[in-house]
């Protein structure tokens, strides 16, 4: 039996949203105590020294790109879940934008039998809003909820026509499926590349107005008001749209969003490099937009924290900017970003990081919530909280190094990930 217990650990513990030193013993897939002092006699237990770590309750990366199928020399489900895993997660969903898109039942069967063998976290995945994400005509998405999808998304491009997303919020509903937006006005966006502003300006790099994004996160909290559907907003970028959103939930809108580490942590102003691993679709905003978003999650108006891990060849990146695929490969480096942008700068505290990262994606999916306590699924996220160290996208467990982050030190390290008992990453501690 696979036996584990970890001593002196500062577990989080969910009921008073506090850490409490003590140990923690794993019994197969399951936490089968939590006590101040657990003693083992026992040779087929493996005992971890974690005195410093502390234990947060298995973390959800509701938002990342696995590539898998169709596009494997980008990522696939074994590299992408070994480096969420890597990054601190226990599980991940899957946006739909594979080749082909999720959006029948039996590709979403074939996505679940992969994972099987090959995830080393729990995978969700989410399926398409409309055949092939064209925008036109609505995917079996009863039929895909038969096989496990847990939410809908044309995530990667907009629902242009409202009539097709108000039927979609309609149809998702009845399967109690949350909606997930990518909000973006196709006409104002197209041919553009970064935020429009200054900089782009400054670089003749075609610009996205803020405006792309806001306009669309106003029609869709317009028809989730009117159809009664949860609606999620993926990666907010703009002041505006949290404004909104804001303004949405206190009329008891059932809307829910997230924000990526890279846009409460860059801005435009970096676009002067050339740097094609700035290329990200919504695109990095102004300062203000930055301080808006941070503010959003300080406020507990940005529900979730997601890395939209997009994984890309060097060879796709390695080119004019011009010619670069949008996305950022974010799964190893969203916890570091959330310790040194947010947490250490007293942004969020600890309670409110584990709820963006692990509670908030759990009630959205519907998926279970882990918590640190006896009985429950051995899904956990060690941390050394005070390790600094620096992102070498050489380490990376993704195949997608496309990050702008390289060189940078961050403080705060996922250093064993244990899921349903198992362990899925492990460095030296
Ligand atoms: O930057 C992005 N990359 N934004 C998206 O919406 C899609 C994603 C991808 O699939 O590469």
């Amino acid at each position: 039996m696979n036996k584990i217990l970890l001593k002196n650990i500062n577990a989080f513990r969910s009921e008073d949203q506090k850490l409490e030193n003590v140990d923690v013993l794993i019994e197969e897939d399951v936490i089968a105590a939590v006590e101040s002092k657990l003693e083992t006699e026992a040779d087929d237990v493996r005992i971890i020294e974690a005195e410093g770590l502390t234990a947060l309750p298995g973390l959800i990366d509701m938002h990342v790109h696995f590539r898998e199928p169709g596009q494997e020399h980008k990522e696939t489900i074994a590299t992408g879940t070994k480096a969420s895993a890597r990054g601190g997660f226990t599980a991940a969903a899957a946006m739909p934008n594979t080749d082909p898109v999720i959006d029948k039942k039996a590709l979403v069967e074939s996505v679940y039998e992969r994972a099987e063998n090959k995830a080393k976290t729990h995978l969700y995945q989410v399926g398409a809003v409309t055949e092939e994400s064209q925008g036109e005509e609505l995917a079996e998405m009863g039929r895909m909820k038969e096989a496990g999808i847990v939410a809908v998304s044309d995530d990667g491009r907009p629902v242009m026509n409202s009539q097709v997303m108000r039927l979609a919020m309609e149809y998702a509903q009845t399967f109690d499926l949350p909606v997930i937006s990518h909000a973006e006005d196709e006409n104002l966006s197209a041919g553009g590349m970064v935020h429009e502003g200054y900089y782009s300006t400054l670089t003749g790099l075609k610009g996205i107005p803020g405006n792309a994004e806001t306009i669309m996160v106003a029609r869709d909290i317009c028809l989730a008001e009117q159809t009664g559907c949860p609606l999620h907003i993926a990666h907010v970028s703009t002041a505006d749209s949290v404004d909104l959103i804001s303004r949405a939930k206190k009329r008891g809108v059932r809307v829910t969003c997230e924000a990526t580490p890279h846009h409460f942590t860059l801005d435009h102003s970096l676009l002067p490099s050339y740097n094609t691993d700035l290329k990200v679709n919504p695109p990095l905003r102004s300062k203000e937009d930055v301080e808006a978003i941070k503010q959003g999650l300080a406020d507990g108006i940005i529900d979730v924290i997601a890395s939209d891990h997009a994984p890309h060849a060097s060879e796709e990146k390695d080119v004019e900017f011009d010619y670069a695929p949008f996305g950022i490969s974010g799964a190893e480096t969203a916890l570091g970003l959330v310790y040194t942008g947010l947490i250490d700068k007293g942004v969020i505290d600890r309670a409110k990081a584990v709820k963006c990262l692990s509670e908030k994606p759990a009630e959205i999916l519907g998926v279970t919530k882990a918590e640190i306590k006896t009985g429950s699924p051995a899904d956990l996220t060690l941390v050394a909280e005070d390790k600094s160290w620096q992102v070498d996208p050489k380490n990376f467990c993704s195949k997608g190094r496309n990050t702008p982050f390289k060189g940078r030190e961050l403080k705060g390290k996922p250093v064993l990930t244990l899921v349903e008992g198992e362990i899925a990453w492990e460095e030296e501690i």
